[in-house]
């Protein structure tokens, strides 16, 4: 076993783990943020995508002994930023959207969508397609899930030009 110290939406966990762990299931299994979810045995879905020390990552494709020390965002810890508090700005664009779809994509979709508007704030659609391209869904377009994005980098703008925090936590 190796003692990891990671904080986790805020919180610092003192867990002992297999050397063998992956993030993913540490985060699910010990921390009980069953919000990050596993939908494929590949590292293909992204359904699994957190911030880690706010940069986007596949959480099954990460060893829980290398968040040691780091920052992890899950979608369970997006925060509410500007004046009004209530749902992030993403969370608020992909409802308002009609981008929410099943619950396997859609938590790492959000992620993705953070971790994209983290980079660049102004994405066009070519950008925003690549920014997921990372993250599949079997089932349905993906066309709400852009608009939602844009929405998202317009009100986190908007909150910038407020002066109001614009990043998830990290
Ligand atoms: S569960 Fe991690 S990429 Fe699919
Ligand atoms: S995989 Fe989630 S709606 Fe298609």
């Amino acid at each position: 076993m190796t003692a990891i110290s990671v904080t986790v939406d805020g919180v610092k966990y003192d867990d002992d783990v297999e050397p063998r762990t992956l993030l993913v299931h540490h985060l699910r299994e010990r921390l009980g943020k069953v919000g990050t979810v596993v939908g494929c045995d590949t590292s293909n879905c992204g359904a699994c995508t957190v911030l880690l020390d706010g940069h986007g990552v596949k959480s099954c494709s990460v060893l829980a002994v290398q968040a040691d020390g780091k920052v992890v965002t899950t979608v369970e810890g997006l925060l509410p930023t500007g004046e009004n508090g209530g749902l992030h700005p993403v969370q608020k664009a992909f409802h308002e959207t009609h981008a929410l779809q099943c619950g396997f994509c859609t938590p790492g979709m959000m992620m993705a969508a953070c971790d994209l508007l983290n980079e660049n704030p102004d994405p066009d659609e070519r950008e925003i397609r690549e920014g997921l391209e990372g993250n599949l869904c079997r089932c349905t377009g993906y066309q709400n899930i852009v608009r939602a994005v844009e929405a998202a980098a317009a009100d986190l703008r908007e909150q910038r030009g407020a002066g109001s925090k614009t990043e998830v936590s990290s």
